[in-house]
């Protein structure tokens, strides 16, 4: 994870520690902070105060059976946070965090229910983005060492996770306070490995791999295939979501090919996302505005979500992208996508 600990800040302003203990200091009181974190931005409140949580719920418009992921500082202690912290969970820590990685586990009885949505599990995890470090570490301060920052991305319910502070502004306008990081490295939402049922399992694909996972525990965790009725409730784990508002069809190349056809014969413009090996003279097609995909995973999922959000502005019919390889290692990327275009294929039906 060492690439991720000196993340670039290209154009984000310089944050003082007076910039940091504002906000801090705003957490403290039950208001809500937007921060950057190595993946997406988070919309954070005191994880010890429902009110707190109450007021995150409400500016994202979430289901309240939703539960959100609390984000501790370097050296904070999770097992506070936990009813039972396995082996496996240490080990895991001592591997990846800080870093991309949320573990759940069971949680401790301190935690309010409005933080699990009601389960009776815990979301952790301890981001490398400094800025995100610096304030849980002043917030924690503020609460003896153990303050805890309860954050789902900063988003409104449904939309694609903000990678910029502009992404937020444009989400919640002035209404919340966001203090700006510049990009994020990681671009999607963190790995979630489930801890606590007495075996791991993948309920979100991430940065940290199921590879990276089987390295460390020495046993492969279960994937997310839709067939474990067990499996707890998260909303990155629903179907359609991470929706742009742009009609998006997700197709193998060689099926994208007639709908490209079609909408050049129909004199539309549509946006074309595929690798640049694939995609041929299509690139320079009239009514087809092109957008050259990273050829590499880590490398599109840093743009994706940006990419989203600058193809729903560009005034295209729709949103045509290449699928990728069903590989291990395109496994963050396509759940994301899928879940784009899967958002779309519901609102098609309704
Ligand atoms: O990278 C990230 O994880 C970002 C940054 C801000 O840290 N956060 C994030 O939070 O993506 P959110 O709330 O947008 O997505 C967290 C997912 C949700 O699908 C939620 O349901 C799931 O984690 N989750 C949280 N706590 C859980 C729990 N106790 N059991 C099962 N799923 C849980
Ligand atoms: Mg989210």
């Amino acid at each position: 994870m060492s690439d991720q600990q000196n993340a670039p800040h290209d154009g984000a302003p310089h944050l003082t520690d007076a910039d940091i203990e504002a906000a801090a200091a705003l957490l403290d009181a039950g208001e809500l902070v937007a921060f950057p974190t190595e993946t997406v931005y988070g919309l954070g409140g005191d994880a010890a105060s429902p009110e707190a949580v109450a007021r995150i719920y409400a500016a994202k418009g979430r289901p309240a059976n939703h539960p959100v992921i609390v984000h501790l500082p370097p050296g904070g202690d999770p097992r506070y946070w936990a009813a039972e912290w396995p082996e496996a969970a240490q080990k895991l820590v001592d591997a990846f965090w800080p870093g991309p990685l949320t573990l759940i586990v069971k949680r401790h009885a301190r935690i309010p229910d409005a933080v699990s949505g009601g389960q009776d599990s815990v979301g952790l995890r301890c981001p490398s983005h400094p800025v995100a470090q610096k304030l849980l570490a002043a917030f924690s301060r503020r609460r003896g060492g153990h303050g805890g920052v309860a954050a789902p991305s900063a988003n409104r319910f449904g939309h694609v996770s903000p990678t910029t502070a502009q992404h937020v502004r444009d989400e919640f306008g002035a209404a919340v306070h966001v203090l700006d990081g510049g990009a994020c490295e990681v671009g999607i939402e963190s790995t979630i490995l489930d801890l606590s049922r007495g075996f791991p399992a993948l309920l979100r694909p991430g940065h940290v791999t199921p590879h990276d996972i089987a390295r460390v525990l020495g046993e492969p965790p279960r994937l997310p295939d839709g067939s474990d009725a067990t499996a707890p409730r998260a909303s990155g784990t629903l179907k359609a979501h991470y929706a742009p508002r742009t009609p998006l069809a997700l197709l193998p190349f060689e099926a994208l090919e007639p709908l490209l056809s079609k909408a050049a014969d129909a004199g539309e413009t549509v946006a074309l996302v595929a690798r640049a090996s694939r995609a041929g003279a299509w690139a320079q097609a009239p009514g087809v505005h092109f957008v050259a995909a990273p050829e590499e995973p880590q490398a599109y999922a840093r743009e994706l979500y940006g990419l989203l959000r600058e193809l729903d502005r560009a005034n295209v019919a729709r949103i045509l992208i290449e699928k990728l390889p069903e590989t291990l290692e395109w496994i963050a990327v396509n759940d994301r996508l899928g879940r784009a275009a899967a958002a779309f294929e519901a609102q098609q039906q309704d």
